[in-house]
């Protein structure tokens, strides 16, 4: 009795035992069909967030005209795709090597005038001085300038405006090498003018290590050796604009009244074209669109849009920027509309050292004898004197 209760009992239990199989088989089978329903959905998902990411990086590679070369190529990247040049870091981008771009002026303002809104750098940035030279063809005093920057290579870029049909590359071993940007006709006095110092701005400013930006013409030469140069430039707290009030015909004799009211009378500066702009006033300059206009439209011979646009639109935009004063010495001694052309006899120490010292202005508002970094202008044939003095009066490396 006791053995047939038991074989029922197992009997029972083993029934029982079946049907705990059965239903394990069944939860194991739904739960494997929800993991492959899930996967499939998450797979679905993951598909589309890679295309995404393929796609944003696409567009970002092809969004800076700035690494193509072609200007007819519709697509900047089809023949000449240098896997190389392609952006894959955020070296290339915020400093970029190759000048060359397609961009029209109107994109070019609007690429440069874009700011960071996260103030630090994520990466270490040491702030670089970029000389802006417009020049027509061939730098004339180019092998004093090789001096004054050899050494100095990561605290300087080169900009050149040149004619747009020069198209001379000096050696691979030249500061200049590939250091012209994309330009247009200049003439003298004219709007175009101010299109070439708008057009070399932002290309400057388009590398974010630029931080102080000087305006040179090709008849320029440095006064001091780069190091005192670059120090006196990054350590001031103020821009050098020159910029004032000249109450004869030659000053608000050139104001004309249908500028207004966008710019009075008492608006209206006069100052040297030879300018030197910090990282914030430079963009200010580039992202002009209320002034700009007025002048282009009003101001022609005899207003010289060069001696007044940018004195103007400092005052009234951000006149805490500028020192008011010009570190480009030029002598306008022998009066008439062009300063006086130095020659190969001009050049003795004595001379330049009293440019270089003979003057009163202020510098971070203290008195300071040191008032030019640059003077002009300098004849071809000066060249010769300068490199031969250069070591000995500016401390270049010889
Ligand atoms: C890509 O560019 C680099 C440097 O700019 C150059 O050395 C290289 O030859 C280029 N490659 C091609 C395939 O054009
Ligand atoms: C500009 O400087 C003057 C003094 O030179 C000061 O009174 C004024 O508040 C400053 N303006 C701005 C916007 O910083
Ligand atoms: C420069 O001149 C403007 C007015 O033209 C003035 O507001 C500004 O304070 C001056 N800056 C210095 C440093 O003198
Ligand atoms: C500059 O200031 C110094 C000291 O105040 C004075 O001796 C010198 O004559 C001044 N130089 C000029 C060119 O005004
Ligand atoms: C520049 O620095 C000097 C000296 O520290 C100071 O007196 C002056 O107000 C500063 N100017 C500006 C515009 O910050
Ligand atoms: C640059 O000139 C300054 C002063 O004239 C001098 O103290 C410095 O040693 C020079 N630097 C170089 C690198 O020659």
């Amino acid at each position: 009795m006791l053995v047939k209760e038991l074989s029922i009992r197992i009997q029972k239990e083993a029934r029982d035992g079946k049907f705990q199989v059965a239903t394990t088989i069944v939860f194991c089978l739904s739960i494997s069909f929800l993991v492959l329903v899930l996967g499939m959905i998450i797979n679905d998902h993951f598909k589309k967030f890679v295309l995404y990411e393929d796609l944003s990086l696409s567009s970002l590679n092809a969004f800076p005209p700035l690494f193509s070369s072609s200007l007819s190529s519709p697509h900047p990247c089809i023949e000449q795709c240098n896997s190389s040049k392609t952006i894959n870091g955020l070296k290339e981008w915020s400093s970029p090597s190759d000048l060359w771009h397609s961009m029209t002026d109107e994109e070019l303002m609007w690429r440069a005038s874009m700011v960071p809104r996260i103030v630090e750098y994520p990466f270490n940035r040491t702030p670089k001085v970029a000389f802006l030279f417009l020049t027509r063809g061939r730098l004339p005093l180019a092998p004093l300038w090789e001096m004054f920057f050899k050494g100095h290579q990561g605290l300087f870029s080169i900009y050149l405006h040149t004619l747009p049909e020069f198209t001379y590359e000096p050696s691979e071993l030249s500061v200049f090498y590939k250091r012209r940007i994309p330009s247009k006709l200049v003439q003298w006095g004219r709007a175009t003018m101010i299109d070439a110092e708008r057009r070399l701005l932002a290309n400057a400013l388009l590398d974010f290590t630029n931080e102080r930006f000087v305006l040179l013409s090709e008849t320029c030469i440095p006064l001091f050796n780069f190091s005192t140069i670059y120090n006196y430039l990054l350590n001031s707290n103020q821009s050098f604009l020159s910029t004032f009030d000249d109450p004869r015909p030659i000053g608000r004799g050139r104001y004309n009244t249908r500028m207004g009211p966008t710019i009075t009378l008492s608006d209206w500066r006069k100052g040297s074209q030879w300018f030197e702009a910090n990282r914030e006033l430079a963009l200010a300059i580039v992202s002009d669109v209320t002034y700009y206009p007025v002048f282009r439209n009003h101001c022609m011979p005899p207003c010289y849009m060069d001696e007044h646009y940018l004195p103007t639109l400092v005052t009234k935009v951000c006149p805490n920027l500028t020192s008011n004063r010009t570190v480009t010495w030029t002598d306008w001694s022998g009066g008439g509309s062009h300063p006086t052309m130095f020659k190969r006899n001009d050049v003795t120490i004595g001379f330049l050292d009293k440019i270089r010292n003979g003057f009163n202005c202020t510098y971070n508002g203290e008195m300071s004898s040191i008032c030019h970094l640059f003077a002009r202008k300098f004849h071809p044939n000066t060249l010769l004197p300068l490199v031969k003095i250069a070591p000995k009066l500016l401390g270049f490396n010889p």
